[in-house]
């Protein structure tokens, strides 16, 4: 038997400006793990078993449909490393709420590849991981910036630009967060279209608001890093009104923002694709149960703590 993981992701600062060339910052959430357990098969080939799908996937199926992203990652590390398909049965189990943007297809393509690697004998190294994982979030999200596939390979928060190499944020002083589920699952392709759709429509306004928030990145960076993660919180704040501008927040991510900032919440923002899926508040030791219980009753489906570090 082999097993690999992923952890969840949660975007900091920068999503959908990510997408247009503004950095970002994401961590990693080790606490919600994929999981793939591969085992020896009697029939040939590759299947794997997921939760929500009646029947095994056979993995050698050779089409690009959405509902085929659990096999393509399949079809890549036996391409890429010139394998024939084994004879094995991979069994998926995940934590991550799915569609809510905390990376849960990525980190299902990742934890698969680990497993199917590992029950052959196969190294992979993180560079080439996440360039596979990438090819699978394309089939998911359209466009993706590749945030999502290099902070769940590396497993470390990072600075991230599209197009470049993982850069680590060094964490000077760590910081919990709150993570607060809508419940609500939401297509980050059509939001991220719909920010597009946005831009070629009014060019100058959806720039001002990129570069509002390259700026709120910037900032935020440095806090982090400098180790005074209680200034992060206006800029949260900040960076959820620029989300909300942009169209991708929701009646319930706003009520859910509203109801940590009024329970002492430093601040508070929609996570990851936005219009349903997750938020995300700065707490400390003094408000975390508050903000936790002004969440559930605000209608949260789930809240996670999670520190940053
Ligand atoms: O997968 P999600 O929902 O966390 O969204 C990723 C963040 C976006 O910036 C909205 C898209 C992207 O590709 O970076």
């Amino acid at each position: 038997m082999a097993l690999g993981s992923a952890p969840a992701k949660i975007i900091l600062f920068g999503e959908h400006a990510v997408v247009h060339g503004i950095p970002a910052l994401a961590a990693p959430v080790s606490a919600l793990r994929a999981r793939a357990e591969a085992v020896p098969a009697a029939h040939p080939g590759v299947r794997i078993y997921a939760p929500g799908f009646a029947d095994a996937l056979p993995a050698d199926l050779d089409s690009n449909e959405v509902d085929n992203a659990l096999a393509m990652i399949v079809r890549l590390v036996l391409r890429e490393f010139d394998l024939t398909a084994p004879a094995l049965d991979i069994h998926l189990q995940s934590d991550i709420p799915v569609a809510s943007g905390m990376g849960s297809g990525a980190a299902v393509a990742a934890a698969t590849a680990r497993a199917l690697c590992e029950s052959v004998g196969q190294a992979i190294d993180p560079e080439i991981l996440n360039r596979l994982v990438y090819e699978v979030e394309k089939l998911h999200h359209g466009t993706p910036s590749g945030i999502d596939n290099t902070v769940i390979v590396y497993e470390k928060p990072v600075f991230f630009i599209k197009g470049d190499g993982p850069k680590p944020l060094t964490v000077g002083k760590p910081f919990q967060l709150a993570i607060g589920d809508t419940g609500n699952p939401s297509s980050t392709r059509a939001a991220v279209a719909a920010v597009w759709a946005l831009y070629d429509q009014d060019r100058v306004g959806v720039t001002a608001r990129f570069e509002a928030i390259r700026q709120l990145v910037l900032s935020a960076r440095s806090y982090i890093e400098a180790g005074t993660p209680d200034d992060l919180g206006g800029l949260m704040t900040k960076n959820h009104a620029l989300l909300r501008e942009l169209t991708v927040s929701s009646a319930e991510l706003d009520r859910l923002v509203d109801a940590a900032l009024q329970a002492g919440a430093s601040g508070a923002k929609l996570s990851g694709g936005g219009r349903g899926g997750i938020m995300i508040a700065l707490v400390n030791d003094a408000t975390r149960d508050r903000v936790t219980k002004a969440l559930q009753n605000a209608g949260a489906a789930r809240v996670v703590t999670t520190e940053i570090r």
